[in-house]
């Protein structure tokens, strides 16, 4: 179990002073980039000591062991075991590995939606030339795509399920447990990509029963760009052979033996090249602090204060793109506009820090935020927005 289950509610003042850039601006925008914490800048600023210090050493003193220890503290977070997890820099670079080893011949299908986040799709367009079928579900209200629609295109020519937990145009949760049920029935396998949920929400790997988890530092895991977290289930991360291959994959990594390739015995085959190591320390203490909250604490305190946006926003009549029910949002909040770039910035030019996409503008509070922020940015669009915009 997550520390902070059970535990009382955390300091959540204290840890909104960890957070330095809280002071500068009035910060709802984590679904983009999670705020630097003292401790991932004092991180990074340990790895620079120990490049300037140890020089080519610090890898072998300190740094592969940071990387194991990221890859640790990672697999604390989902319940899994530190041999299902591999590092990489991105998403899409997880996404290409896992697609990689798959066999197409006889499965060509790669289930999607299309409020999935565009990479997921484009990495199986891509793929067409080698025979493979990416099908992209409609969603028919733009907030969610309904589980029957998935089972019906989930079928025995399904290599895999590759979709998000959140998505993050509508911030709705899909259910994953029941997608791993559909893809397993019929011989699928589920990739969940997670970017928006972990952190924010909590996830069990093996209660959860997915195959492949990616999600990365960016936002909700407080680590900045440069190291995403890839989860294969283990009975898949020895056999799984993918066809991208590196020295940081082998087996001997340290012998330099260019005859034979060997994978390593567990997911961190599913790794390449060098490690951005910077990235890497200021991953590891972003998510130290989501493991020392504790998820189950995030989500209650995050939830609470989404959920107060959105009555705040519906009194003075924004029209929400969001789930019908509070238990199926994360705390993202889309407000319908006619020009979200426009609002944006002047939301900016009053310190107000959000972000836009096509029609809408996204409100994401996290832990480190309170209820006066809350009512800083309904005060702020009330003088900014036009009356078409509100009912
Ligand atoms: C759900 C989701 N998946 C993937 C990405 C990005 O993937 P990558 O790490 O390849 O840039 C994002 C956002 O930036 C995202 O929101």
């Amino acid at each position: 179990m997550n520390q902070g289950e059970t535990a009382p509610a955390p300091n959540w003042d204290a840890w909104r002073a960890e957070f330095p850039g809280l002071r500068q601006r009035t910060y709802l925008n984590t679904v983009s980039l999670g705020q630097l914490s003292r401790r991932s800048r004092a991180a990074v600023n340990r790895f620079l000591d120990l490049w300037t210090e140890y020089g080519a050493s610090a890898w072998y003193s300190f740094w592969l062991q940071e990387v194991n220890a990221l890859r640790g503290e990672f697999a604390r977070l989902i319940n899994a075991s530190v041999d299902e997890i591999a590092i990489l820099p991105n998403i899409s670079s997880a996404l290409a590995a896992v697609a990689s080893c798959l066999d197409y011949q006889s499965r060509p299908r790669v289930v999607s939606c299309e409020l999935d986040f565009p990479t997921v799709p484009y990495h199986f367009q891509a793929r067409s030339r080698e025979g493979v079928e990416s099908v992209l579900l409609a969603s028919p209200d733009r907030v969610s795509v309904p589980l029957e629609d998935f089972a019906r295109a989930i079928d025995q020519r399904t290599a895999l399920v590759a979709t998000c937990r959140v998505y993050f145009t509508s911030g709705y949760i899909q259910d994953i447990k029941a997608l791993a049920e559909m893809a397993h029935d019929q011989g699928a396998l589920l990739l969940v990509d997670d970017y928006q949920g972990t952190g924010q929400l909590p996830i069990d790997v093996k209660s959860t029963g997915v195959d492949f988890l990616v999600t990365g530092g960016l936002k909700w895991l407080l680590g900045g760009p440069g190291v995403a977290y890839l989860y294969v289930r283990r009975e898949l991360a020895v056999r799984l052979q993918p066809r991208i291959a590196g020295w940081f994959g082998h087996r001997r990594q340290f012998d330099f033996d260019p005859h034979t390739f060997e994978y390593r015995p567990d997911a961190a085959r599913f790794e390449a090249g060098t490690p951005a190591v910077a990235a890497v320390y200021a991953g590891k203490a972003g998510l130290e602090i989501i493991n020392e909250i504790g998820p189950a604490q995030i989500r209650r305190r995050a939830a609470a204060l989404n959920q107060d946006l959105v009555s705040r926003l519906r009194s003075h009549g924004y029209r929400l793109r969001i789930p019908a029910d509070p238990d199926r949002q994360a705390s993202i909040t889309l407000v319908e506009l006619a020009d979200p770039m426009l609002v944006t910035r002047q939301l900016a030019e009053r310190g107000i820090i959000v972000d836009k996409r096509p029609g809408v503008i996204r409100i994401s509070p996290y832990f480190y935020n309170t209820l006066d922020e809350n009512e800083i940015i309904v005060q702020a669009l009330d003088d900014i927005v036009t009356p078409q915009d509100r009912d």
